[in-house]
Formats: structure tokens, C-alpha cells, sequence
């Protein structure tokens, strides 16, 4: 197996400190496979070592004689990546917590599980240290403090606190144990990681749903209570409760879980909206590859109303992540509805992409307004992926967030401490070009507010790069390692390609390095680029034009170089 020498410094250093040896003497091996390890309790956190290409190992945490979690890790077996916390101070109230630990695969040569390098590596600490290791790891964008993370979840408004929920895997960097992660943020651009809100059990791992605050406490968990669906993957997936009364920090699952079934294997990421035309909730799921749309008086009991979407846009892939929302058609007095539909594979540039659907919605049925073929997408990069809006946003705005990666590569991106970061908030509404209406998206206006006061010629890692633009234009933005991501506005094709073909390291995957074009609707007078560290978001500044990608430079593009007429300032971002 390659070694990653740089992670393994990262690694080792990450757990120095406090961190004491716990003895291999601990576990107990009882054939290739299988092993006890006894936890000493007196202890507050175990850091496990994790090795991404080691197998998994299946793991019970016993207490006494009961089983209260079970997890799949990558134990390392001969090189250590990183380490991930196991929080014992969770169970101060018991005596003996052991681990029962299964490894998969086949060890019949080589000594088995005993030989593995984990052993002697785990440690015991007080805390576990979440200082950022990453070169790569955004700043002004959510990332999870570790561990992977994928689309986001239960997003929503209350009490000027933002809630971000997302699939993430506490124990490793790569896609495992959905679990919700939480973060909170007062202003869209500083996140403050709040840990596990929603963990797995007996009806399984959590998937993608979402939560709504019940002002008129329709379900009965109290006023202003947070009410979250979510998919409970188990042998089938089937739609699952919790509610929490402490404002999103805590939430109970509620006894009569699962609440909605099917013998469909696909069926998932249940979005709950209240619907204030016909004075009910709303909500609408994933099956396979059409939508199902439900109504409810309490948040517990889901009418089937209607299906949508069999034989309409893009079927490349399977449907996920639904949203549905009302929006008003800009410049007009008209209400439109929109119906949101990730999709994976299936994207305009391969993988997963975000398409939705405009058209009218009655509380039961939606009706699209363009014809079954026609596709529409919401952002024209290949990392934009399970795009959903905030609940009881302020001001009636449809803030939507999106997950900044594609299913292709989504593992294999070169970081380690932790995996995935969300695209920066984007308002939604609808405008009309040439008869037809689409979605707009426009950079948030939290980040307008984040400029630093004087704008500079002076591209740095984390900044909006703003171009005037009277006509066609080619941007590159490069280092001195001739490494650079060329953008060309072609005013007379109407549209906006950006090239990462050399942006820097590719090769993690052959589906990494390619060109993404976008159609414009009409003139493009500013562009507004944001740049990150290793993600660049392109927008025509009118929201009629948005893309998003990653790209891994080596060393970090400093240079701007504008052919064309136009001319550009960069705003350095607090
Ligand atoms: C989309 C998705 C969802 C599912 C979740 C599992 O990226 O496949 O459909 O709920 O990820 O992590």
C-alpha cells in the first residue's frame, strides 16, 4: 500500500500534547477476524487510528453486556492517515466499555488482525484537537472540524442563528456512518462546529432530510419545537422523526419512527415545507427517479397527493434531495413555483448536478411549465451537488446551499483531516429570458457585507475577484508553478467556460480535469468570482449564470492576468 508521507506528519503531530499511549495488552484476539478491546472508562476520549486504504472493521461499543453504538472504521493496519475521536466521557456513567472489534477481509498469512499497527498507536487524551492541518481546507466556507461530510441537511432559520446540519462520518474521512453533523453561524460565513445531533440506530444510518420550525406547534412537541425528517437507512429506507425543544442543539427521536415506508429501494431525502396557501405541510422525497409529494396537518401523518416527474428533464441518474418552493418571478407580480431534483450521475460535465423545475403547484400536484424534455440547471460547474433552501429564512429569502463536490471523486479529493466543504449561500428567485423562466442565483449578501473596505489588485487565497466586462473576455488566474484555471466569457456564444484541465493536482481522478461551459441569458456586465483556497464560484452578478468547481493548485494562484475589455478589483473577504 503507498504511503502518504505528508499526512503521516500531519497525523502524528495532530495528537501530540496530552495524548498518552494506551496499551496494546488491552485487546484480546480471538481469531483473524475478530478482537475485544477493553476501554479503560476513566478516560474522556480515545483517539483510534485510521489508515483510509486499511479494511473496515466493524465495531460494537459494549457497555457492560449492552450494545449503545456501532460504527465502521478503516483501523490502520500498517500506516497511520489521521486519528478520529471516540468520545468515552459519553458513557461516565459506566463501568466497563469494551469494543468488539470485527475486521473484514481475508488475514489467514499474515498474522490477522493482531498484526495490525493500531494497536500500539491508540492513545488516550483529554480533548481531541481540531486545529486546522489542511492547506486546503476553505475559510470562508462551512467544512466539518473533521471527517467527511456530504449534503447538507435540516437547514434552518431561528432566533438569528443559521442551522447547518449534513451527512458526516465522525470516524474517518471518506463516506460512512451517517451520522447529522451540526453547525451553526450568524451571518453565512463564520461556522461554529456543534458536534452529532442526530446519530444512528436500530432503523439505521441517518440519511438526508430536512427540519422546520413549528410556530403553532401543529405536531405537539411544544412551540416552536424543530421537527426533522430524515431517511433511516436500514435494509429498506424509510422516513424517520426527531424534534428538538433547545433550538436544533439536541434532538429526540420520536417513538412512532418509522413514519412513512416503501418496498422501493431508492426512496429517500424527505423535504418538509409548511404551505401557507392551502395552510398545511408540504413535503416532497426522492423514489427512484420521479418525485412523491405528501400533505400533513401534524408533521406525523403523510397523505400521498401526487407524483412527479417519471418522464420529465434529466434521468441520467437517481433522483435526490428534493426542495419545493414558491418564488416570485422578478420585475413582475407573478408567483411561481420551483421544484428542486439533484441527480447523480447524470450532470451536464458527469456525476451528480442539481435540475429543477418551474412551473405551478396547487398543495397537491405540481404541473411544469416546459415540456418533458427540457432540463434545466441550477449551476453549470461539476461541484454543486444536494442543493436545498433554509427553512423560515428572514425576510421571506430562499437562501439554498449545496454540497461542493461530485459522487465521481468526492473520496479521492486530496485532503485528509477532514473530507467535503458547502458552497457559499446563494439567494434563489426566478426571472424570465427569451418566454421562459429560471431559477436566479445570486451570491447571498452576507457576502457583499464580508468585503474588506478598500478593493486591491492583489489576488489572494480567500477573496471575490469582481470584473467589469463590455464584451468578451478571457480571466486566468495563475502561479508561478505554471499552474492556472482559464475562464472565457464569449459574449457573442452567450456563454462562460472555466478550464481546470492545469489548475494543479488531478490525477486523483480521471474524471477530475475538464472544461465546464455554461449558457448566459443575455448581456454579462460584472462577473463576481469566489476564491477559497481550492474552490472557485463564478456568477454573472444579475444571477443568471452560476458555476462552481474545486481545484487543487500546489501553490496558490497569485497572479490575474484580463484579456479583452473589461477590468477587475479583488476584495479580500473577513
Ligand atoms: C445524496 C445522497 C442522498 C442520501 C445521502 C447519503 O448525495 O445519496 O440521497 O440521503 O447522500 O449520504
Amino acid at each position: 500500500m503507498k504511503k502518504n508521507l505528508f499526512s503521516r506528519t500531519a497525523a502524528t503531530s495532530f495528537v501530540l500534547g496530552l495524548a498518552m499511549a494506551a496499551s496494546a495488552q488491552q485487546a484480546n484476539f480471538l481469531s483473524n477476524n475478530h478482537c475485544i478491546y477493553r476501554v479503560d472508562n476513566s478516560q474522556k476520549v480515545l483517539l483510534l487510528p485510521v489508515q483510509e486504504k486499511a479494511e473496515i472493521c466493524n465495531i460494537k461499543v459494549i457497555d457492560g453486556n449492552s450494545q449503545v453504538k456501532a460504527f465502521n472504521i478503516r483501523l490502520a493496519s500498517n500506516h497511520i492517515d489521521y486519528y478520529v475521536p471516540l468520545y468515552i466521557s459519553e458513557y461516565k456513567n459506566s463501568k466497563n466499555i469494551s469494543l468488539d472489534i470485527h475486521v473484514n477481509g481475508t488475514y489467514r498469512n499474515d498474522g490477522g488482525v493482531s498484526s495490525f499497527t493500531c494497536w500500539k498507536n491508540m492513545k488516550y487524551a483529554d480533548s481531541y484537537d481540531m486545529t486546522n492541518t489542511e492547506q486546503y481546507r476553505p475559510v470562508y466556507h462551512h467544512t466539518p472540524a473533521y471527517g467527511w461530510m456530504n449534503d447538507p441537511n435540516g437547514m434552518f432559520y431561528k432566533d438569528g442563528v443559521w442551522h447547518l446540519y449534513y451527512q458526516f462520518n465522525p470516524y474517518g474521512s471518506q463516506w460512512e456512518n451517517m451520522t447529522w453533523g451540526h453547525s451553526t453561524s450568524t451571518d453565512l460565513m463564520h461556522w461554529k462546529f456543534e458536534g452529532k445531533a442526530v446519530e444512528p440506530d436500530a432503523w439505521g444510518t441517518i440519511f438526508s432530510g430536512s427540519a422546520v420550525v413549528d410556530h403553532n406547534n401543529t405536531a405537539g412537541f411544544g412551540n416552536g419545537s424543530v421537527v426533522a425528517m430524515y431517511t433511516s437507512a436500514g435494509e429498506n429506507q424509510t422516513q424517520s422523526l426527531a424534534y428538538s425543544t433547545d433550538n436544533g442543539k439536541t434532538f429526540t427521536k420520536y417513538a412512532g419512527n418509522p413514519v412513512i415506508t416503501s418496498n422501493t429501494p431508492d426512496f429517500r431525502d424527505p423535504h418538509m415545507f409548511w404551505n401557507e396557501d392551502i395552510k398545511k405541510w408540504n413535503m416532497i422525497l426522492a423514489e427512484g427517479q420521479h418525485m412523491n409529494i405528501y400533505t400533513s396537518d401534524n408533521l406525523k401523518e403523510w397523505t400521498l397527493e401526487s407524483q412527479f416527474g417519471a418522464e420529465y428533464g434529466n434521468h441520467g441518474g437517481v433522483w435526490e434531495c428534493p426542495d419545493l418552493m414558491k418564488m416570485k418571478v422578478r420585475g413582475t407580480d407573478k408567483y411561481k413555483w420551483m421544484l428542486i431534483c439533484n441527480i447523480n450521475p447524470g450532470g451536464p460535465f458527469g456525476g451528480s448536478a442539481t435540475q429543477y423545475f418551474v412551473g405551478d403547484f396547487d398543495g397537491k400536484k405540481f404541473t411544469c411549465d416546459t415540456k418533458p424534455e427540457v432540463t434545466k440547471w441550477m449551476d453549470y460547474g461539476k461541484d454543486h451537488y444536494a442543493t436545498v433552501t433554509f427553512d423560515n429564512a428572514p425576510d421571506g429569502r430562499r437562501v439554498a446551499m449545496a454540497w461542493m463536490s461530485n459522487w465521481q471523486y468526492a473520496n479521492q479529493v486530496p485532503t485528509m483531516q477532514y473530507r467535503s466543504g458547502n458552497s457559499i449561500p446563494r439567494d434563489l428567485d426566478l426571472y424570465e429570458y427569451n418566454g421562459d423562466i429560471y431559477c436566479g442565483v445570486t451570491p447571498s449578501p452576507e457576502l457583499t457585507a464580508a468585503r474588506a473596505k478598500k478593493a486591491t489588485k492583489n489576488l489572494t487565497e480567500t477573496c471575490e475577484v469582481v470584473v467589469s466586462l463590455k464584451g468578451s473576455a478571457t480571466l486566468t488566474l495563475s502561479n508561478d508553478k505554471g499552474e492556472k484555471v482559464v475562464m472565457v466569457y464569449d459574449e457573442k456564444n452567450n456563454t462562460f467556460a472555466m478550464d481546470r484541465t492545469n489548475s494543479g493536482l488531478k490525477d486523483f481522478s480521471d474524471d477530475f480535469a475538464v472544461v465546464t461551459k455554461a449558457p448566459v441569458h443575455g448581456k454579462m456586465s460584472q462577473l463576481r468570482l469566489f476564491i477559497d483556497k481550492s474552490s472557485i464560484e463564478a456568477f454573472d452578478a444579475e444571477g443568471r449564470m452560476a458555476m462552481t468547481n474545486l481545484v487543487f493548485p500546489t501553490k496558490s494562484y497569485n497572479k490575474v492576468t484580463l484579456k479583452g475589455k473589461g477590468k477587475y478589483v479583488v476584495y479580500n473577504l473577513k
